[in-house]
């Protein structure tokens, strides 16, 4: 029987779902029943802390279990039910151009017998994992990423429980909010997709939605707010994408700069929109940042399913030789597509069919008017 050997990583922001994929790729990969059919007995190395355990990984020391741990299906059999990731991971890339450490972790592959890498991850990690197949690396990728903003994929691991933490922390809110009669703004995640803060604030009814992709104008939050008021609302619940600017405005960061991959640290913008508001209205408004709660707590059942689908995929097409491509879903089908097609490129909202900018809000009409879109078109950005 041939043997052959896998890697499997989670790299970048981690997010629940990480865990049901890894389940599935080591229960798949080394079902034994499987194994006459398909001719080829596998084992598989979990790799520790992204792409930074495979540059680390010193192969002439006894002692590499710091940065790769031998998987099978007893050391994973309960793994689905928790958060994070348990292989740890890193926002480390290997082709940062002050420390270009690529060649050490193709040495590391070849080294360790690797016949295929699986790297979960988002636009980052992938985008690593596109390089190393131009390098001739057998890599297949898994989407993961709370952001949702992957092209070329109906759905990215961590974003089902993200929505469900965002929907769960306002239901907390209202009642505070509505008690004291003032006006709370919840900072979403999502860089620059607004998916998060839309279909968040869809989800659990919020009564103005700013995302990155359409600049508010403050004065338009202010009168929307005090028409809610001059109506009879006791209280407001604003969802602001940590991306979303005023018209003319620049976003809000934590700290100047961008990472290795290029992502500027955003977050801010709740509590400097909250006290312009306050300014604006005269009526007392809060900030919440939801920040990494949205990245926490265990998959929800919607995760469970996807990440087992993509970890059983991912390993179909190990087998199947079918490299360099990443798994995904379109209108509930599972596929792949070439890893080369996502690279450099980012799903976010469209806010002509996807946004309603009159009540800065979800759509108001789905198949009816001028915005009618019988398959909802979602808009490309080059990044
Ligand atoms: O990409 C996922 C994400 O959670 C973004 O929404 C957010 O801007 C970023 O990661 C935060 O990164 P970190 O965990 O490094 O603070």
């Amino acid at each position: 029987m041939r043997k052959s050997r896998i890697g499997v990583l989670t790299g970048g922001g981690d997010c629940a779902g990480l865990n049901p994929a890894l389940k599935w790729v080591v229960k798949t990969a080394m079902d034994e029943s499987l194994e006459w059919e398909r001719g080829t007995r596998y084992e598989v190395l979990g790799i520790r802390d992204g792409w930074k355990g495979l540059v680390s990984v010193d192969l002439a020391s006894p002692d590499t279990e710091g940065h790769i741990s031998p998987l099978n299906p007893e050391i994973v059999r309960t793994w689905d039910r928790y958060g994070g990731t348990m292989l740890g991971t890193s926002r480390f890339s290997p082709y940062d151009p002050k420390n270009d450490c690529s060649k050490q972790l193709i040495e590391n592959i070849e080294r360790l017998g690797l016949e295929a890498v699986i790297a979960i991850g988002g636009d980052g990690t992938l985008a690593i994992a596109t390089r190393l197949a131009r390098e001739g690396v057998n890599v297949i990728g898994i989407p993961k990423t709370i952001d949702k903003d992957l092209p070329e994929t109906d759905y990215t691991l961590g974003y089902e429980t993200a929505l469900n933490v965002i929907v769960e922390e306002v239901d907390r809110l209202r009642t505070t909010a509505g008690s004291h009669k003032r006006i709370f703004v919840v900072e979403t995640m999502g860089r620059e997709a607004g998916w998060l803060a839309l279909e968040g604030g869809e989800a659990c009814g919020a009564y103005i939605i700013l995302i990155p992709e359409y600049d508010f104008s403050l004065d338009k939050v202010n009168e929307l707010v005090m028409e809610g008021r001059r109506a009879g609302t006791r209280y407001e619940i604003i969802i602001v994408a940590e991306g979303a600017k005023p018209e003319g405005g620049t976003e809000i960061v934590r700290k100047e700069g961008v990472d290795s991959f290029g992502h500027k640290a955003l977050g801010g913008i709740g509590e400097v929109l909250a006290h312009q508001i306050e300014e604006g209205t005269k009526i007392e408004t809060r900030s919440v940042v939801l920040s990494h709660l949205q990245r926490g707590g265990a998959p929800c059942a919607y995760d469970r399913r996807m990440g087992r689908y993509f970890g059983i995929a991912a390993i179909d097409l190990i087998v199947n030789k079918k490299y360099g491509n990443m798994v995904c879903v379109h209108n509930g089908s599972i596929g792949y597509c070439p890893l080369e097609k996502i690279y450099g490129r980012l799903s976010v909202v469209d806010p002509s069919t996807q946004y309603d900018s009159d009540r800065y809000n979800g759509r108001r009409t789905i198949l009816n008017g001028e915005k009618k879109s019988v398959r909802a078109k979602k808009s490309q950005r080059k990044v």
